[in-house]
């Protein structure tokens, strides 16, 4: 690490000097070691939760996502919801529910704001961008998303883009890794490609209310994702932090196979029609003052850069429809309700078919948020401790996300674990009990000492195939995190609807998790930890609604 001042340019080119072997290892949690960080947090340099490019045209979105009445159970079940039409409403209401603000929490003299898209650290450094065709509401273009104003800022304005005919838009993720290095240091990198799986996730369900689809366009370069965005327009970042390119998501308002649609799938076609464009705004400037630069951030991030590639073709293995949720919820509700718990009560057991309902909703299916997304089969599964749920015995279960995940964990994993189907299991969910045990002091253990993961009535460690998926093709080391958070999203939403709550957990000791497996290689890793219970409420914490601020501003 260095101290700098300018930020470090954005556009990948630097010197290369780790793996993601060597970036895993050196990045992991243990018993007797953090991971590099900061000593303390440098409040000097604390970075501004919000980007915002100055001198851009700014468009007001209206707040109306609550009159969205979309039932949380129709989400699950494709062909229910009709298509939205794309309006400006809809617009506003997607970045709402994705990645716009949940509530202002006061506390003493402190206030702080959350939202929608959980944080590790609530730090947030997600950042969303649409590319929109032009309609009489929004002029075409290339918009960053304003979070605090919840506006849209025009970075690129551009007469017209046929490529993105056919009712039809991109939704483009970046991330800011700075903002989670100043706390985090080195496993800050980890956290950013957690947070984006959850923001593709949270993504994906916003669309769901209007019943639009999404797709991962796994096709495109990150070279390509940068230029549609605008990320790689150095005058625009001069003494700034810059963002790394992450996702480029195609929404569809209406299912449409049409050629114009898939048309717009071609990045260099979106390239070539931007290219006359008119850019403006210059993005702030984060940290006041020099900051610490994490060079194996940089380095990493080199190293994990994304090519062109032909995206794979998926048909999701059929299962039956899930189960109608039995929440009389809306789904607008359930999703600004989600809350990352601090303590849980360590008393409530979840019912079983509560805890099968969730489990399912963590299988792909066709046309089903959040995974009908990803243009990839599993690569990730989940092992969990089950403390309190009705009707299983308490210790280590195990759910492969796949036929080949399944195998792989069976060929891996400790020699004595039984391999039993869990009672009750409906057919379709291949959840295994592994051994029975009181797991909770463990769990508690390798989730960095966090009675969080004991208090609950279950938690959880979502396992990578690690060496088939990064040793030829480094740039899914960041997939397989994407891949981590959005099952992180489906439990937080999920957990809510079941009357629990949950919490992402990224601290954890990597292998000591591994030793509870057996797993002595790197063909299984850890990725993130996850944990569902009865939250215990912080009578302490003051709560504001969202954008009571906007108020304030218009009367100013
Ligand atoms: C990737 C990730 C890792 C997280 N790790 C932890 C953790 O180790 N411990 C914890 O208490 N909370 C953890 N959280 C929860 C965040 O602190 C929480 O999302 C953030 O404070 C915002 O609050 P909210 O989720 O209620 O909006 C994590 C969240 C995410 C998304």
């Amino acid at each position: 690490m260095h101290t700098t001042n300018p930020c470090r340019n954005g556009s990948k080119v630097q010197e290369t000097t780790i793996n993601v072997y060597d970036f895993h290892q050196r990045t992991k949690h243990s018993l007797s070691q953090y991971a590099r960080g900061p000593d303390g947090l440098d409040w000097d340099t604390q970075p501004d939760p919000f980007r915002t490019y100055a001198g851009s045209e700014r468009f007001t979105l209206p707040l109306h996502a609550r009159e969205i009445e979309t039932a949380y159970t129709d989400l699950y079940h494709p062909g229910r919801i009709s298509s939205a039409a794309l309006t400006l409403r809809h617009i506003s209401a997607l970045l709402e529910l994705s990645l716009g603000l949940s509530s202002w929490k006061v506390y003493g003299a402190t206030r702080w704001a959350l939202r929608n898209n959980p944080s590790s650290g609530n730090l947030h450094p997600t950042e969303g961008y649409i590319v929109f065709p032009g309609t009489s509401e929004l002029p075409a273009g290339v918009y960053h998303y304003h979070v605090y104003r919840h506006s849209l800022e025009q970075r690129c304005a551009v007469n017209a883009l046929d490529a993105l005919m056919g009712n039809c838009f991109l939704f483009g993720l970046s991330s800011l890794h700075w903002r989670e290095a100043w706390k985090y240091g080195e496993r800050a990198y980890r956290y950013c490609q957690l947070d984006v799986g959850h923001a593709i996730a949270a993504v994906r369900y916003a669309a769901a209310t209007l019943g639009w689809s999404v797709t991962l366009l796994e096709g495109w370069s990150d070279t390509q994702i940068s230029a549609v965005l605008g990320l790689s327009r150095d005058d625009d970042f001069v003494d700034t932090e810059r963002e790394s390119p992450d996702v480029m998501l195609q929404l569809e308002c209406k299912p449409d196979n049409s050629d114009a649609a898939s048309s717009s799938r071609d990045a260099n076609t979106l390239i070539r029609q931007l290219a006359p464009g008119s850019w403006n705004g210059k993005a702030n400037r984060l940290s006041p003052a020099n900051r610490v630069n994490w060079d194996v951030i940089d380095q990493i991030d080199t190293f994990c850069t994304k090519p062109a590639t032909t995206p794979d073709v998926v048909c999701p293995t059929d299962k039956p429809v899930l189960a109608e949720s039995r929440t009389g919820l809306d789904a607008v509700s359930v999703i600004r309700k989600r809350r990352s718990s601090q303590a849980f009560d360590g008393n409530s057991p979840l019912p079983l078919s509560d805890f099968y309902r969730i489990l399912d909703c963590l299988q792909p299916r066709k046309a089903v948020p959040p995974f009908d997304t990803l243009a990839w089969a599993p690569r990730v599964h989940v092992v969990l401790f089950i403390h309190r749920i009705d009707g299983l015995t308490p210790g280590l279960y195990v759910l492969p996300r796949s036929a080949t995940g399944e195998q792989l964990l069976r060929n891996n994993l400790r020699e004595k674990f039984d391999w039993t189907r869990a009672p009750i299991c409906p057919d379709w969910l291949p959840l295994y009990h592994l051994v029975s045990a009181n797991s909770r002091n463990a769990a508690r253990t390798v989730s960095c000492h966090q009675a969080i993961a004991s208090d609950g009535a279950f938690s959880l460690s979502i396992i990578a195939e690690f060496d088939e998926t990064v040793k030829e093709t480094p740039w899914r080391y960041r997939q397989l995190f994407w891949e981590a958070g959005m099952i992180g999203q489906a439990l937080y939403l999920e957990a809510e609807v079941a009357n629990f709550s949950g919490t992402g957990i990224g601290c954890f000791f990597d292998d000591a998790m591994h030793e509870i497996l057996g797993i002595d290689n790197t063909v299984l890793q850890s990725l993130y930890h996850f944990t569902v219970g009865t939250a215990e409420k912080d009578a302490r914490l003051v709560s504001l609604p969202p954008y009571g601020h906007l108020e304030q501003m218009d009367t100013e």
